[in-house]
């Protein structure tokens, strides 16, 4: 369900103020568990050219780097790229909803937590266009559960990262690649346990939203609690089973 789309400058000045500590920002980023989940399903060789959408800091390109051929990041946020350079032959600075690539030149387009930032259906179809027929789109992303969770946890996402444009449901990933004209598509959920002080903790929101996200996970209704099996711990601690989803798609 898409907001009200911020300003392509406030996305870039969001990760800016992220760039220096994205990486341990979240257990999901370098989650080992969802990238194992995430190669298998893209089942890079040596000979594959790979593009990274939205490759922030290049922890999806540092996995995939020992396995394809050719790595080629894209995003709009030069304080997260330049982390990328070491595990990446070539980057882009450009907007996923316009790539600069011909139809097909990618084995594999792998874009994960970006879409959510991106106007979807045009990020989707230009990341289905740039992949050859026979290839693999991945788009891995949270997701709330269903129609249980879907509110109060939109609005924990929305005040973990203001700048969030679309919150998803699995098959809403799935329905993008169908749309953006895949042939095949599959999706797959992989549950990733975080540490909602940590993960809120991004250094881009002010103190007051980290307390609205705590406040939101202690008042949580049974439907959000069942799914996302909250854990209170007694020092304040608050840990959530946050999904992923993995949508992929056969141009
Ligand atoms: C949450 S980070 C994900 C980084 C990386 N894919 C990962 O999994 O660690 C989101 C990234 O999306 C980039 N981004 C946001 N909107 C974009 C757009 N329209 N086109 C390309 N990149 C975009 C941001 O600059 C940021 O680096």
């Amino acid at each position: 369900m898409p907001d009200a789309a911020p300003a392509l400058q406030n996305v870039v000045e969001h990760f800016t103020a992220r760039a220096g500590r994205y990486d341990g920002s979240s257990h999901w980023c370098n989650d080992p568990a969802l990238m194992e989940r995430v190669l298998a399903l893209a089942a890079p060789t040596a000979g594959d050219r790979v593009l990274d959408v939205a490759c922030g800091t290049g922890l999806v390109s540092k996995a995939f780097r020992p396995l394809a051929g050719e790595i080629v990041g894209v995003d709009i946020t030069p304080a997260m790229a330049s982390q990328a350079a070491p595990f990446l032959d070539s980057f882009v600075l450009a907007q996923a909803e316009d790539l600069p690539f011909e139809d097909g030149e990618f084995d594999i387009t792998v874009c994960r937590q970006g879409i959510q930032f991106m106007d979807a259906a045009p990020a989707a179809c230009e990341m289905v266009r740039v992949t050859r027929k026979g290839g693999r789109v991945l788009l891995v992303n949270l997701c709330a559960y269903g129609e249980e969770d879907r509110e109060e946890y939109f609005e924990i996402l929305r005040l973990r990262n203001p700048v969030r444009r679309n919150f998803f449901l699995p098959d809403d990933l799935s329905g993008l690649l169908r749309a953006a004209g895949c042939r095949e598509v599959q999706a797959h959920n992989h549950v990733s346990e975080e540490d909602v002080d940590l993960w809120s903790d991004n250094g881009a929101i002010p103190e007051a939203n980290r307390e609205h996200i705590r406040a939101l996970y202690r008042a949580a209704s049974p439907g959000f609690q069942k799914h996302h099996e909250v854990r209170l711990a007694g020092d304040g601690r608050i840990v959530d089973r946050m999904l992923f989803t993995i949508a992929v798609g056969i141009p």
